[in-house]
């Protein structure tokens, strides 16, 4: 009996859609800015839709034990006030580095101003992440929606996003669309750092990482891909076997040491909607799953937190607080054109999907 009423939950699971709260947050240039929690029986997700950040997910460890698996901020004012770790942010208009802000299309140059050790970052000095998107429930979730003016941080074209944020039993499903009235690059993804132990639990080194990825974009100095699509086997970026996120991170290596950890463009096998990665915390249990249709994932550990950001009770977020899988295009890719191209075209609609399936392990 128990086993039938199990196999009738799971099958009508699915069809129950999760409940969707609206909360008011604050304002921002005159803008309403508000809270909106999705919550179904397993997870509860918050989101707001100023920089369309993910600002909290609860989800339960092998007790049932629930807790805020992303590292974020409590309130408007500390998103605000961060302007260095894109904590949770959708990034664009695009989302990592473009090699010292320039880039050409159809032999025109454009210049996004230089943010990062004279390189473009993540959109510039006032990207997605800083700017109100407006917002609509829609059923088990919410649809957020910005317009990036024509010459917005110089990217050419006006960009209408749309970021569509649900969540399905223990699944939160992200779906970009995109469209621009002139040629452009777009780069969309999200930054959420994940702490699967729960944030502020200590440093993310013991927890466990897949990553389905033969081979990874080595960079420079400044971070910018150098152009090569390199093996991973046989060095410390080989994920293809779960690793703890620490095991190598201080091993003798040029790329490591340039990064300061893993802060690098892995290269996915396979195309299509398809596994991008899986994450383990061996002591509460609980798991990630990433699956993405995006070419590549940024990797990053958290390297350039230094304890100088506060959580909303002061405490500080030191470095390797929590991990990034970042789904996107490659960096750099308007400057490389053996990458996968970012180019978006006006007849042209971009659509990208990324889901983060949470779960437990016993
Ligand atoms: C990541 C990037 C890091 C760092 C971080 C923000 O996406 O790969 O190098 O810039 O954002 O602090």
């Amino acid at each position: 009996m128990k086993t039938f009423l199990m196999t009738v939950l799971l099958m009508i699971a699915p069809a129950i859609q999760a409940a969707v709260h609206k909360t008011h947050w604050g304002m921002v240039d005159g803008k309403s800015v508000d809270l909106y929690t999705i919550s179904s029986p397993v997870l509860s997700i918050s989101v707001t839709n100023f920089g369309a950040h993910i600002v909290s997910i609860e989800a339960p460890d092998k007790n049932g034990v629930r807790a805020d698996v992303v590292l974020g901020f409590k309130d408007l004012n500390g998103y605000q006030k961060d302007t260095k770790t894109y904590m949770g942010s959708v990034v664009g208009r695009y989302g990592n580095r473009i090699a010292k802000g320039t880039f050409a299309i159809d032999g025109n140059v454009y210049h996004v101003p230089a943010n990062d050790h004279g390189q473009a970052l993540h959109g510039g000095t006032i990207g997605f992440d800083r700017k109100v998107w407006s917002a609509t429930v829609i059923p088990s979730g919410v649809e957020l929606t910005l317009i990036s003016p024509d010459g917005d941080m110089s990217f050419p074209g006006t960009l209408t996003a749309h970021v569509r944020y649900t969540l399905e039993s223990s699944s939160l499903r992200i779906e970009y669309t995109a469209t621009t009235d002139k040629p452009t690059v777009v780069n969309l993804t999200n930054h959420s750092y994940f702490n699967l132990a729960g944030k502020n639990s200590g440093t993310v080194l013991d927890q466990q990482l897949m990553l389905n990825a033969d081979r990874y974009t080595p960079i420079d100095a400044v971070l910018i891909p150098t152009g090569e699509l390199a093996l991973v086997g046989g060095t410390p970026f080989d994920f293809r076997q779960s690793h703890p996120i620490g095991e190598r991170i201080q091993a003798r290596d040029e790329q490591l040491k340039l990064a300061g950890g893993y802060d690098h463009n892995f290269v996915l096998n396979g195309e299509g909607l398809r596994l991008a990665a899986k994450a383990f915390d061996p002591r509460s249990g609980r798991s990630l799953t990433v699956t993405t249709t995006e070419p590549g994932v940024q990797f990053y550990s958290g390297n350039f937190l230094d304890g100088s950001v506060l959580d909303g009770d002061g405490r500080p977020y030191e470095e390797y607080a929590g991990f990034c899988l970042e789904t996107q295009h490659f960096p750099d890719s308007p400057n490389e054109a053996k990458f996968p191209t970012t180019i978006l075209r006006p007849e042209q609609k971009l659509h990208s999907i990324t889901i983060f399936a949470f779960g437990v392990q016993k």
